[in-house]
């Protein structure tokens, strides 16, 4: 198959087959532009299962064989965050594209490190951030991004939830450090409302509550955030909801200087918009378009190798990711000593 440019698929490689790589799968089945031709983890057997549900032959459990064929122009690092950083740094100077999963590093000098071997090696790196491409979120950045509540001034966002945290599930979680929560979602979340804002985090003061006795990682923590623009945003990383399996559910609102955005998930409809003219309650089909198709995974994965085919920026830049990086893990500090922090731009 060939794409509107009369060029064959980038050929792309998956590094980490677990949960996050069947999404992706997914994505990369409603993406003509892109082909899935290897994968690895380091657990033969996952490597070899996702392989088979893929549809393809090459699986690896070391990602330096996958990185040795060069007929490989792009990998997909959806490992465990620790990983990320030595095999994008790695697979970049290999001479491939990179999209990484978040966070794309766990500390600024790793992040830094990915900066440097995109520019050395001339290649294109970029941090997966699904919830942009979320329907809903897309939806809140366009009515922002149109004026209907004027400047946004304040954000409240949490995805309150308690997917996985009781003893039998709770096995990734057990050994990591209190801040692990917030590092490991907080990327999602500020980068999210950074987006939203249109704007960079510049101080962060965040507490946080250690849940339950059996786990050193804190579940709960709640981080105030000021932004360059004067915007104040509230963002809770929170997996203390009770019971064990109480399910994923979205609080957002955006408070602006003419209007405020409800794009809460316990509405019956799928937002609302408070301004002058009233109360106007948006249905789910007014909220996105019936070409945006409603899969995030298809659609970050469909623009980074836009970019790569293009020869033009990807959507997100990396030198973004790594200030929200470093916002985060100026949280993770604030969390720890129970001041505020400025964060490095
Ligand atoms: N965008 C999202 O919404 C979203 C959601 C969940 C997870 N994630 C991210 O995706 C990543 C993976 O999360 P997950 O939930 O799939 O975790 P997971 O533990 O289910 O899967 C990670 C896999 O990577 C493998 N792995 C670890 N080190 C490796 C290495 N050096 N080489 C090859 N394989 C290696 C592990 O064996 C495991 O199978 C994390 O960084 C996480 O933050 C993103």
């Amino acid at each position: 198959m060939t794409d509107r440019y009369d060029r064959p698929p980038t050929r792309v490689g998956l590094i980490g087959c677990g949960g996050i790589a069947g999404n992706h799968l997914a994505g990369y089945r409603l993406v003509e532009e892109a082909e899935l031709v290897a994968c690895c983890d380091i657990d033969a057997a996952k490597a070899e299962d996702f392989a088979r549900r893929a549809g393809i032959i090459d699986a690896y459990s070391d990602y330096r064989e996958l990185l040795a064929h060069d007929d490989i122009e792009m990998v997909d690092i959806c490992a465990n965050d620790e990983a990320h950083a030595e095999i994008a740094v790695a697979a970049l100077w290999a001479g491939k594209h990179a999209l990484i999963e978040k966070p794309f590093a766990t500390t600024a000098a790793q992040g830094r490190a990915i900066i440097d071997a995109a520019k050395g090696a001339g290649r294109l790196a970029m941090c997966a951030q699904s919830l942009r491409w979320d329907p809903k979120m897309r939806a809140a950045k366009g009515l922002i991004d149109a004026g209907r509540i004027g400047e946004p001034v304040f954000v409240r966002f949490c995805q309150p939830s308690s997917p996985f945290w009781c003893r039998e599930q709770a096995r990734a979680y057990r050994d990591r450090a209190p801040d692990w929560l917030l590092v490991h979602n907080g990327m999602h979340s500020f980068d999210l409302l950074a987006w939203l804002l249109g704007s960079l985090p510049v101080r962060v003061h965040a507490r946080s509550h250690p849940g339950q006795e059996w786990l050193p990682v804190h579940e709960y923590v709640s981080c105030t955030i000021r932004f360059a623009s004067g915007a104040i945003a509230q963002a809770e990383e929170n997996r203390i909801m009770q019971p064990p399996g109480y399910p994923f559910h979205c609080e957002l609102y955006v408070v602006g200087s003419e209007g405020t955005l409800d794009l809460s998930d316990r509405l019956t409809h799928a937002a609302s918009v408070y301004n002058e003219a009233g109360v106007n309650l948006l249905g789910a089909h007014t909220t996105w378009t019936p070409d945006q198709p409603d899969q995030p995974f298809a659609c970050e994965i469909r623009e980074f190798v836009q970019a790569i085919r293009e020869d033009r920026p990807p959507p997100i830049p990396l030198e973004f990711s790594l200030t929200i990086l470093k916002a985060v893990l100026a949280a993770a500090e604030s969390m720890h000593t129970a001041e505020a922090v400025a964060i490095d731009g």
